[in-house]
């Protein structure tokens, strides 16, 4: 049901019009993005929400667009107490405070499809790991070694506990990206990057840290008349692109791309 449905005959109709047309579900928060000229309505929404999903017990509200390197959003408390919560996605369960580090479940068939792609005896490298969602899968399922990077102490202290939640061994360095090369000696077998936005320059870095006739999962924001151009870049540089897919908008036109690459 969406929230114009569950808020009919308690807005008037020029209110309705306004609300967004869906919300975000992590754990037991619920966010949304409710437009300044509803601020009035805005606990009324909230609890509308959370009557409706009874798995909902707190309700943030969007206030600003995701920042900085963390690429951490702000958000107002309207129901509830903490921004804290745990996760279940792809048969792993994961400790998130959307205050301190970045979580969206909009990429969990992403995390899915990685996870098998990945074969038994590889090292994986996953560079941005975040609180660990697409590497505490990939261990779940394979015999593999996995490295987790992160630059968000916030990010590599709940992928510990996170480790610790699911059972498996894992890797979790706290250190730059702009400094793979130095950091990691021995090249992986694959290496998965959920870049930041705008930060294509990461891909390079990867190259001398990739093994001859390793993968690499590397995703970027694009616009879709982009990608013809981007694609014959990434073959003039040397990589034979094996798949890519659209993973959904992010902005006004702009989407998030996955490319699957090998190093010629
Ligand atoms: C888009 S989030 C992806 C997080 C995670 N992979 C996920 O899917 O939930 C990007 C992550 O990159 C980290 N990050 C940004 N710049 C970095 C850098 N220069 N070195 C290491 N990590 C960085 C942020 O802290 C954030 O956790």
């Amino acid at each position: 049901m969406s929230l114009k449905d569950l808020l009919k005959g308690k807005l008037p109709q020029e209110k309705l019009t306004l609300l967004p047309g869906g919300f975000e579900v992590i754990g037991e928060i619920g966010i949304i993005n409710i437009p300044s000229a509803l601020d009035d309505e805005k606990y009324l929404i909230a609890q509308a929400l959370a009557s409706h999903r009874k798995d909902i017990r707190t309700v943030l509200r969007k206030v600003d667009k995701l920042k900085g390197e963390k690429r951490i959003g702000e958000f107002e408390l309207l129901l509830g107490n903490t921004t804290g919560t745990l996760h279940r996605e792809n048969g792993c369960i994961f400790q998130v405070d959307i205050a301190k580090t970045y979580f969206s479940g909009k990429l969990a068939f992403e995390r899915n499809r990685i996870s098998e792609s990945a074969k038994d005896g590889e090292n994986i490298l996953v560079l941005f790991c975040g609180v660990g969602p697409f590497l505490i899968p990939i261990k779940k399922r394979r015999n593999v070694n996995i490295t987790g990077l992160d630059n968000n102490p916030d990010a590599c202290a709940l992928f510990r506990k996170n480790a610790e939640l699911n059972n498996i061994g894992a890797d979790i360095i706290l250190g730059d990206a702009n400094l793979m090369a130095d950091l990691f000696k021995k090249p992986f077998d694959r290496i998965v990057m959920p870049a930041p936005y705008s930060q294509d320059h990461f891909l390079m870095l990867a190259c001398p840290i990739l093994k001859s006739g390793g993968t690499i999962h590397f995703y970027t924001f694009k616009k879709d008349f982009e990608i013809p151009h981007f694609k014959r870049l990434l073959e003039e540089k040397g990589w034979h692109i094996d798949f890519y897919r659209d993973c959904g908008g992010v902005a006004p036109r702009v989407k998030r791309y996955v490319f699957d690459m090998q190093r010629r």
